[in-house]
């Protein structure tokens, strides 16, 4: 199969964050801050990126307010011609700065939202007073009139929560909410039994976007990421393998997705010694798993296969240990009834603690200049 041009780059400028989240899906070793590319590295890599034909730069981390240079890496992403959407915590942020990325050209902010409450978003996100500067920044981002998406994490401990998020993204003026049930990657996969969402929650939050869907039509999108270890069917991951979408890690590897790291005989290639091009058609690792040659059974005469490409990969390492297997999320992996009871038994796990990114209770410090 043919590759095509990516759609869309996400740059993950720093591992660095304020918060300690236990579902960050980071990977388990970060780029430490002297391994990450430089300004002029970054602004290659964004005209590379726009040369290869992406059309979306998703800006993310950690926290990517933590870079200083982020208005100038800004300014050279629009020249580039790259559609620029900040992830953000929105800590390190206030209105000097987010006028500055207003005039620099971003075009796009995706605000994270770890509770609706300070109780549950600081515990979670490990981090006092990081509601109320979200907040503040929230207002801020609504003011200067930021096309913006409010990114709800979800999981056992907040899911009772999901209609006051739905009702903040209208409050707030978002024209998309996503509400993303955490997903077991990276990090995350420590907290399994802490975060996993019951079978009746999971259900509950699919009948709650439904009826949410109805009636804000016009007024709010909402993007679901569903509770995966309830499905019967695979996510179609990054849109299928080496198809859609690449990652830049912060020290320049290229990935196939954020978790690819997690896949242990995959060879990353660097943008500090190839181009982004040769990368994405020319890259072991994307190469591995695009297309469909490297499908077994079920996967290989599965009517499904061009729709859901077998499902995630880093999952299938994940829980079976192999990423060439299908999906354990799906019906017909031979994996798929322990999958389900695992996770029965992991939602079931009242007496299991947060094992934080890092120490929580850090305070808030003060934006970058
Ligand atoms: Fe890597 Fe799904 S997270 S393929």
């Amino acid at each position: 199969m043919s590759a095509r041009p990516p759609i869309a780059m996400l740059a993950e400028l720093t591992h660095r964050c304020p918060l300690s989240c236990p579902y960050c899906s980071n990977p388990l070793e970060l780029a430490r801050q002297e391994t990450e590319l430089g300004t002029d590295d970054w602004c290659r890599v964004f005209r590379e990126a726009a040369d290869l034909g992406v059309l979306q730069l998703h800006l993310s981390g950690g926290e990517p307010a933590t870079r200083r240079d982020l208005v100038d890496l800004i300014v050279a992403a629009r020249e580039a011609g790259l559609y620029t959407n900040l992830i953000t915590s929105g800590i390190g942020l206030n209105e000097r700065r987010l006028h500055a990325l207003d005039e620099a050209g971003l075009d796009h902010i995706q605000l994270s939202l770890q509770g609706t409450t300070p109780e549950m978003a600081d515990e979670i996100g490990g981090y006092k007073g990081g509601f109320a500067r979200k907040m503040q920044v929230a207002a801020l981002i609504k003011e200067i009139g930021f096309p913006l998406t409010l990114n709800a994490v979800l999981h056992r401990r907040n899911l009772h929560q999901l209609p006051r998020a739905i009702e903040m993204a209208v409050e707030m003026g978002a024209r998309r909410i996503e509400v993303a049930t955490v997903q077991f990657h990276g990090w995350a996969l420590k907290n399994r039994d802490a975060l996993m969402p019951t079978m009746e929650q999971a259900r509950d939050a699919d009948a709650i976007v439904k009826d949410a869907r109805k009636s804000l039509k016009g007024t709010l999108v909402i993007d679901y990421v569903p509770a995966d270890y309830h499905s019967d069917f695979p996510k179609r991951c990054m849109g299928g393998w080496g198809t859609t979408g690449l990652n830049v890690a912060p020290d320049g590897e290229v990935l196939p997705c954020h978790a690819a790291q997690s896949i242990p005989h995959l060879q990353f290639d660097n943008v500090r010694e190839k181009s982004l091009n040769d990368i994405w058609y020319n890259g072991s690792a994307f190469n591995a798993y695009r297309g469909t040659d490297w499908m077994q059974e079920p996967c290989r005469s599965c009517d499904m296969k061009l729709k859901d490409f077998g499902g995630c990969r880093c999952q299938a390492m994940a829980v079976v240990g192999d990423a060439a297997a299908t999906d354990p999320v799906c019906i017909k992996s031979p994996h798929h009834g322990a999958l389900q009871s695992q996770a029965d038994d992991f939602s079931h796990n009242d007496t299991a603690d947060l094992i934080y990114r890092s120490a929580p209770g850090k305070a808030v410090p003060e934006p970058a200049e």
